[in-house]
């Protein structure tokens, strides 16, 4: 199909989901942020710039987030807050409305993430046995993100309610991320646990033959890496400082609706730093996809290396640096709880990500988990808010991307291919 064609072909497409969002969600007078995220979806994208790039930079590590695992844990958050403490994630999450972020094109996937063999998307709330999630927190996680919410003692079975969320979260993500909460994070003060975990494993429409290349890591060495090679046509674009790399998952029969590619971003030689493509890809919504290849090439020396890691935080610093304040302390929650002393007086007190992601010459199996632990506090403790102001031989860029939704599953960079 001509290029020209395919650009039909997408507008019609967005049309046809902007038209099944209007037909199904009539009764909600439409938001200003209502509409799909045309092309694309800037849900947590700034916060994986700013974790990727220190990585980049401090110990040149290796880096893996799943932007949509966290955006489902912070739009479950978002639905129970209020006021200013609602505005300031909604902002983060890059929404204008809760009613734009709960019907974004991201969302009619998550519902059939779960349909498939292949990919696991599970939500989880835990709350403390003296409160109440409110029916409306309730109803929401569980139409928009398939949530389940369980009923706990965080004063006497803390240590319990611990091992009960990691074990959901192993659970989901077939064993691979595992210890999400570290030992000691959740206590007496704990009154709301919100999990999200995702799980994905694609196999590449086409498999790579695999021999040894060097790969050049930041510092100057020079290591053989086992690669993947290819002498067929491939997606490649050429943009200005770098190189663009589509590469296709099979799509299953159950999976016809959702088309997963893996995206390559690979700075030219001695020009653009990682942290000038962060900059790049996060600058709009619709980055990824607009440098997305479209037509395939015949391809000369072709090099991707395989890889395997994992990459875990704790978000909220970064969360505060990028504008969420309230959420943290003195927030309005009360659309999420009821019941105890505080009347919706709780605020996020850690929010812990993990990622993990393992490439080869057949595929992608990738995985990610984000945990919300939100305290209680009582009225009188209640804090003012805080005014805080395609030879891939070097480092790359990569994300996972489902294409009609441009819900992007996985971002990160490879700077050692060695490196665990
Ligand atoms: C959790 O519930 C217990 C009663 O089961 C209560 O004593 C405690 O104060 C509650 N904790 C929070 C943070 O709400």
């Amino acid at each position: 199909m001509s290029r020209f064609g395919k650009a039909v072909l997408l507008c019609l497409t967005l049309f046809a989901a902007w038209r099944l969002c209007s037909t199904l969600f009539t009764a909600a007078p439409p938001g200003p942020g209502a509409g799909p995220a045309v092309g694309g979806d800037a849900s947590c994208l700034p916060l994986a710039r700013e974790v990727g790039v220190r990585a980049a930079a401090g110990t040149g590590s290796n880096f893996v987030f799943s932007p949509l695992s966290v955006r489902a844990a912070l739009a479950m958050v978002a639905s129970g807050a209020r006021g200013d403490t609602r505005r300031e994630l909604l902002r983060f999450l890059g929404s204008s409305s809760l009613h734009g972020l709960h019907h974004a094109p991201v969302n009619e996937l998550v519902g059939r993430l779960n349909g498939l063999a292949q990919t696991s998307f599970a939500c989880g709330v835990w709350v403390n046995r003296s409160l109440a999630l409110t029916p409306e927190f309730t109803a929401t996680g569980a139409s928009r993100y398939g949530a389940t919410a369980e009923s706990v003692d965080f004063v006497s079975g803390a240590e319990q309610a611990r091992q009960r969320v990691n074990a959901y979260v192993a659970d989901a993500t077939k064993q691979l991320i595992r210890d999400i909460l570290p030992p000691g994070s959740v206590d007496s003060s704990t009154a709301v646990v919100l999990a999200n975990a995702l799980y994905f494993k694609g196999a590449w429409s086409h498999p790579f033959d695999v021999s040894t290349a060097p790969f050049h890591v930041p510092g100057g060495t020079t290591v053989g890496v086992p690669s993947m090679t290819t002498g067929r046509s491939q997606y490649i674009a050429l943009y200005p400082g770098f190189r663009a790399l589509k590469l296709p998952y099979k799509n299953d029969v159950l999976r016809q609706a959702d088309a997963f590619y893996m995206l390559i971003l690979l700075p030219d030689s001695g020009t653009l730093s990682l942290a000038d493509l962060y900059d790049k890809a996060v600058s709009t919504p619709e980055f990824i996809s607009k440098h997305t290849p479209v037509e395939e090439v015949p391809v000369g020396q072709f090099m991707v290396p395989k890889f395997k890691f994992t990459f875990g935080f704790e978000a909220s610093s970064d969360m505060r640096n990028l504008g969420v304040t309230r959420a943290f302390s003195g927030g309005d929650f009360s659309g999420m709880v009821s019941g105890g002393d505080g009347h919706g007086r709780v605020s996020i007190s850690r929010v812990y990500h993990k990622a993990t992601i393992e490439v080869d010459e057949q595929g992608t199996v990738a995985a990610a988990a984000t945990v919300v632990l939100m305290d209680g506090t009582s009225l009188e403790e209640r804090e003012p808010p805080h005014l805080v102001d395609f030879v891939a031989d070097r480092p790359f860029l990569f994300a996972v991307v489902e294409e009609r939704t441009g819900a992007v599953l996985f971002l990160g960079h490879m700077v050692n291919p060695l490196a665990g």
